[in-house]
């Protein structure tokens, strides 16, 4: 199954425990290396593997997601390895973030939001990263093999992301792809953009 709607991700979270696997994405496994400590906003964190690296390596993360059974997983794995995550169940869309983090990552989420609240939504996390934090986002292509069937996802080219912090430092910007074990083997093409709030 190629899951490109968040309506089944929802339903598999409440059957499988690591969805997305235990590893962390390959691009916030970065992270450690550019921040040495402080808050991570982890947007749309499903099961929580990110956070639950990230938590590991000693920062304080809240991962937010609209999964109710995916924020209570990653929420008993934390309690399990008393890790400092809060878990919250909300959307994206409208979400409002308090405070400032050190690093902001949305990793295969910012698909699922509408064209239009995009601009926004980063303009909020970009306003709530703190001096010199970073924002890592991926994101599907429009070389994707889901872009023709799904209208109502947002597809990116990296220049377009790119875009979105033309005021901030680039630390990476590039296209990859992603082979994928849940259910029929596929892959996905993405983006990644890895960026620095200049201070
Ligand atoms: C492909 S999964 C990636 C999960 C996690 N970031 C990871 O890398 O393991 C996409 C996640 O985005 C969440 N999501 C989709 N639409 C959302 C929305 N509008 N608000 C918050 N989370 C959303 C889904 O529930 C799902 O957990």
């Amino acid at each position: 199954m190629v899951f490109l709607d968040a309506k089944k991700i929802k339903r598999e979270y409440r059957l499988r425990r690591s969805l997305w696997g235990e590893k962390p994405n390959r691009f916030v496994s970065l992270i450690p290396g550019m921040i040495s400590n402080g808050n991570v906003l982890d947007i749309g964190a499903g099961q929580g593997r990110n956070a639950l690296y990230l938590a590991r390596k000693g920062f304080k993360v809240t991962g937010v997601d609209i999964s109710k059974a995916a924020i209570a997983e990653l929420s008993a794995r934390a309690k399990e390895e008393n890790l400092r995550i809060k878990g919250v169940v909300a959307d994206i869309v409208g979400y409002r973030i308090g405070g400032k983090y050190e690093a902001v990552i949305c990793v295969a989420a910012l698909h699922f939001v509408p064209k239009g609240k995009v601009a926004g939504i980063l303009a909020h996390i970009k306003k709530h990263t703190a001096e010199n934090g970073v924002n890592l986002l991926t994101a599907f292509t429009k070389k994707d093999i889901g872009y023709k069937e799904h209208p109502t996802l947002s597809f990116f080219d990296k220049e377009e992301l790119a875009a979105f912090y033309r005021d901030w430092k680039i630390i990476l910007c590039k296209d990859y792809t992603k082979k994928e074990t849940h259910g029929a083997a596929h892959e996905h093409r993405l983006c990644v953009l890895i960026a620095q709030k200049r201070s």
